[in-house]
């Protein structure tokens, strides 16, 4: 079995970050999204993975390199442009040759283990299905893919935000091919939007009369191509956070639930509700952190209340009596004086003066 991460893609939907670096590398509770993806396979014994990438290909190539801090081999497979998930099969035909494969989105998180869902899947080598998706329960199907299913159960219609769904169950992105894959991502044509969709690769083998079979996730999903989904995430993974303080702890400061603060790290007369992390070399002075905050390397926190937000590597905050529900850029710097709740989506370098 080898692994399919893809880690190309436009990502409109989180400018600016991504106007200046990838989307699958934006940190969760301090490490970078796609690392889980890598983490999640590594655990269900997959050893050989395939990264595609786009125009961010130098900075995951400088992120990942080649896999062995996870003991996995890693090999990058380049797209000319984000053409679709299936369009993403197609270009890396060579590298998964005739060996049965798992797709992960690589800006999804899962709870849950791969294992369960790659044990006994053979691709449809000898008999059994030729593919088979992951489905989660969700409360508005009109925002995803949806599987619909027959009356004996078997899926029999793929269906890309529904007006009226038939079903409430969503694709999560994790997929699990056979080599007939290839041949269907070879014949199907691009949807209106101009990709090649795997909702309709997945389609064509159904028609075709192959078995695809599913498996209904039970813990949380999460596709954090959007602030806010990607703020939930933090949230749940740090909600499983434990303790760790290599910084030091000074003055009149206080901490409450769990928190991880990283080496060379000063909390100066501050209070730390947890859970939360903080990098690496940061300063947080005279300021209240949490819950659920992720505060990166090298920032500099002052006179500020943070909780609910994300700060990348090197941001600077001072003066904000409550910045909340905020992703905030590599190197960004927010400064009050604001006595108001601010929510902001901040670009890396960029400079907001309230
Ligand atoms: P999406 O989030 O569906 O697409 P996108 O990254 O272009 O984002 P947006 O819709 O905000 O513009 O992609 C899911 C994952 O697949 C993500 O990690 C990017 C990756 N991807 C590719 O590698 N190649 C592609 O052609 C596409 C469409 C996505």
């Amino acid at each position: 079995m080898k692994g399919l991460i893809l880690s190309g893609g436009a990502g409109t939907r989180l400018r600016p970050i991504t106007h200046t670096s990838a989307k699958q590398l934006v940190p969760i509770a301090n490490k970078p999204i796609l690392f889980y993806g890598i983490e999640a396979m590594a655990r269900a014994g997959i050893r050989e993975i395939g990264i595609v990438v786009g125009h961010t290909e130098s900075e995951i190539r400088e992120a990942v390199g080649d896999g062995s801090t996870w003991d996995v081999e890693v090999t990058y497979l380049p797209q000319e442009a984000p053409l679709g998930l299936a369009h993403a099969v197609l270009i890396a035909r060579d590298f998964l040759g005739d060996e049965p494969f798992v797709m992960y989105l690589g800006d999804n998180m899962l709870e849950q283990d791969l294992g369960q869902f790659v044990d006994g899947f053979t691709g449809g080598i000898a008999s059994g299905p030729s593919a088979r998706i992951l489905l989660k329960k969700v409360p508005n199907p009109r925002m995803f893919g949806v599987a619909e299913m027959d009356a004996s159960g078997a899926i029999s219609r793929l269906v890309e935000k529904p007006d009226e769904p038939l079903s409430d169950l969503a694709l999560v992105g994790v997929y699990l091919f056979g080599s007939k894959i290839h041949e269907a991502v070879r014949s199907i044509t691009p949807s209106e939007r101009g990709e090649l969709e795997i909702t309709d690769a997945i389609q064509w083998l159904i028609d075709r009369g192959d078995v695809v079979d599913h498996h209904e996730l039970h813990g949380w999903w999460i596709d954090t191509g959007k602030k806010d989904p990607l703020l939930e995430c933090n949230q749940l993974v740090l909600e499983s956070l434990s303790t760790s303080i290599t910084g030091s702890i000074e003055g009149s400061s206080t901490i409450d639930g769990e928190v991880v603060i990283g080496a060379g790290s000063r909390i100066v007369d501050s209070h730390l509700r947890g859970p939360l992390v903080v990098g690496e070399d940061t300063v947080v002075e005279g300021s209240e952190l949490g819950p659920f905050a992720s505060i990166g390397d090298r920032c500099e926190v002052r006179g500020s209340c943070i909780r609910h937000s994300v700060l990348l590597d090197g941001v600077r905050v001072s003066n904000l009596t409550d910045l909340t529900r905020s992703l905030i850029g590599r190197e960004a710097v927010v400064e009050g004086p604001s006595s108001t709740t601010v929510k902001l989506m901040v670009g890396d370098h960029s400079v907001v003066s309230l």
